[in-house]
């Protein structure tokens, strides 16, 4: 090794390690108790080395300033530019300074009463907000005392969440749950007595401020199936901004409907910070009136709108189809227009779903009217291959000898090869009366 390296390395090394963590705050708070020091800022390391004359003084009140020196109190120590209290006490309460040739500094300390009923003192916490989904890191570390200290606890409201550590440490995006107080509490031994020195952060987790836009939860359209007679609640949830509302539309062209009832709505913050809210909107007696009409839900905020329809069809068609189709090979479906309502509509997607998803029966349409004349006809049967269309032709698909038939017939299935086993053909015929 290069020898005129050494001195260099040396310096360097004693800078870090001394040359932190000075005093340099003027009013200084501090609980009872607690092991303390104060630094003078200035002090180069040939400062603390060398044998100059540095002086520590006290003045408290009306009192003379005194010079403080080893003798003055058994929990006092000086070590250059520093002066330790082991502990610190009520009465250590007044205003130091520290002189060495021409240099000087002055503090103003206050020794605060410890809470005997917490882990932390009150007056005694670094308050730090945090927005939520940011990272949140909560180091527990006293460069000062870090050669003395054995054991670091951490705790949460006063509640242990690590113990035993060097330098417990939380790393995290914030949620509204991190919101609390962190005590880290270092535990220490100085002349066979043990210590220990409390730094608490007050964490605030605030929402996150940028907007999102808003949306309704579940599928934009739903069918509600339903019996007259019966009340029916319907549930519109939304997830959005503070400041954003939610709320209920309908028709009410024949005035207000006594049955129909906007309930309270229901807000719940998410872990994010966002907003959960549900509305429920309350149809009693349910009467012809309320079937095959929307009732939409809408959230709205700067950022946009969502909306949510739901119609509410009668039920006995509803079960009656299913079973139906439970049952079926088939799936015949005649387009009419004249029949073409919301309620015919729920049947032919319901139908469709089982058939196409499920994958159990295959779709037969007929175009008894050009399926080119529906504005909503479901995309699943616009795909539809095109020898299951078959169209009806008037006079010409009349006779059972027509294309029409024989296309029928071919695209049924195959006659049950058992007969007497019960699988008969059901054909369910959504068509006009
Ligand atoms: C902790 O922070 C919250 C929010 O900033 C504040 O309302 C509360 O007073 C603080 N608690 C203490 C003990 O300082
Ligand atoms: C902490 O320090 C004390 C006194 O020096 C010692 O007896 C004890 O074993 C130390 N504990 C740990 C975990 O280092
Ligand atoms: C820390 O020290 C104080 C004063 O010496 C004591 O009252 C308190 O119980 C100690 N805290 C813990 C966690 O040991
Ligand atoms: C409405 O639905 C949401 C979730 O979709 C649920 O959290 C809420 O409790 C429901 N409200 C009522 C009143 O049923
Ligand atoms: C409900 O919403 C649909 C689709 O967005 C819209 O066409 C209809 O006019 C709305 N009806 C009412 C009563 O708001």
């Amino acid at each position: 090794m290069n020898c005129r390296e050494l001195p260099l390395t040396l310096w360097v090394l004693i800078f870090v390690s001394t040359a932190e963590s000075c005093t340099s705050r003027p009013h200084i708070t501090v609980v009872e108790g607690e092991p303390f020091y104060l630094k003078y800022c200035s002090c180069s390391p040939a400062h603390e080395i060398e044998t100059t004359t540095k002086s520590w003084y006290k003045s408290s009140g009306s009192q003379e300033r005194v010079e403080l020196n080893p003798r003055s109190s058994s929990r006092i120590a000086l070590h250059g530019c520093v002066l330790e209290f082991w502990p610190v006490e009520l009465s250590d309460t007044g205003s130091y300074s520290f002189q060495m040739e021409n240099y000087t500094q002055k503090w103003k300390l206050n020794v605060i009463r410890r809470n005997k009923h917490s882990c932390f003192t009150e007056r005694q916490v670094t308050s730090k907000t945090v927005e939520v989904k940011k990272f949140l890191q909560i180091t527990c570390e006293n460069s000062h005392y870090q050669t003395l200290v054995n054991s670091t606890s951490l705790y949460k409201n006063c509640k242990k969440l690590l113990e035993n550590n060097k330098n417990p440490m939380i790393k995290k995006n914030a949620e509204l749950e991190d919101q609390g107080y962190y005590s880290c509490v270092h535990f220490l031994h100085h002349n066979g007595k043990l210590f220990n020195i409390t730094k608490t952060f007050n964490i605030t987790i605030v929402e996150d401020r940028s907007n999102i836009v808003p949306v309704l939860l579940g599928p934009k359209l739903n069918h509600v199936a339903v019996e007259l007679g019966k009340d029916v609640r319907l549930n519109c949830s939304a997830l959005l901004n503070e400041e954003d509302v939610v709320y209920w539309m309908f028709g009410e062209e024949n005035g207000l409907d006594p049955n129909i009832h906007e309930e309270k709505e229901i807000r719940i913050m998410t872990s994010e910070g966002k907003w959960h809210a549900s509305k429920v909107l309350r149809i009693e007696n349910i009467g012809e009136n309320n079937l095959n009409v929307l009732y939409n839900c809408t959230v709205a905020s700067t950022g946009g709108t969502d909306t949510k329809s739901f119609i509410l069809v009668r039920k006995a068609v509803v079960d009656e189809i299913h079973s139906l189709i439970e049952k079926s090979r088939r799936l015949i479906i005649v387009l009419s227009k004249s029949y073409m309502s919301n309620e015919v509509r729920y049947e032919l997607e319901s139908g469709l779903h089982e058939a196409l998803v499920e994958r159990k029966i295959k779709v037969i349409l007929i175009e008894f009217t050009p399926a080119t004349d529906f504005t909503f006809l479901p995309q699943s049967l616009k795909l539809l291959k095109s020898h299951r269309v078959l169209k009806w032709k008037a006079d010409k698909s009349l006779s059972y000898n027509s294309r029409f038939w024989k296309n029928l017939l071919y695209l049924m299935p195959a006659k049950a090869v058992k007969p007497g086993r019960d699988e008969s053909e059901v054909l369910p015929v959504l068509s006009e009366s």
